[in-house]
């Protein structure tokens, strides 16, 4: 191999790295799983509720928050997606649901014997 393909091999990996490493930076986190109602709230003015405008535009003037949470049509779970629990909680209702359905048809089964 040439040198000259060497170069230009270590030029793609840098830039290549270095997308990926803007890919990281600057994400909304997720909501935490500890605060309870980050479980169940959906619409940004309920989260305000809690992080007060004043929290966030002191944040934003940090250069810690990206300015669109003024924005009315944006949803703060545009950005912030909901927690990990919150999807395995719907999946165990769905699982509740199923096996109150088996044990209601075992029942009716049972009866016509
Ligand atoms: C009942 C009050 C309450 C509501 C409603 C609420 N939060 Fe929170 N949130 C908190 C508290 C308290 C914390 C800090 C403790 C924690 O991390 O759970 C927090 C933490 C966070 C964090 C930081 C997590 C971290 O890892 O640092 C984000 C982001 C967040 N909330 C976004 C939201 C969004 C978006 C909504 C609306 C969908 C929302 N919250 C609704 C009380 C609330
Ligand atoms: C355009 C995307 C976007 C929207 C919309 C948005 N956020 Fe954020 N938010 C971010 C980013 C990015 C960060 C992390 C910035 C950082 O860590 O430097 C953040 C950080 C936060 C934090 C954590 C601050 C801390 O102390 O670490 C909270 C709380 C939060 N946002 C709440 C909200 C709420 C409530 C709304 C809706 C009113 C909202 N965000 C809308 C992108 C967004």
């Amino acid at each position: 191999m040439k040198s000259r393909d060497l170069i230009f091999i270590a030029i793609i990996l840098a830039v290549v790295g270095g997308l990926y490493y803007l890919s990281t930076k600057n994400k909304a986190k997720p909501l935490s799983a500890n605060t309870p109602e980050h479980l169940t709230v959906k619409a940004r003015e309920d989260c305000l509720k809690c992080h007060l405008p004043e929290t966030l535009a002191a944040l934003e003037l940090q250069h810690k928050h990206p300015g669109k949470w003024r924005d009315e049509r944006v949803e703060c779970l545009l950005c912030h997606t909901a927690p990990q629990g919150a999807r395995a909680q719907y999946l165990k209702m769905q699982e509740v649901d199923k096996l109150a359905n088996l044990i209601r048809s075992e029942r009716i089964r049972n009866k016509r014997k």
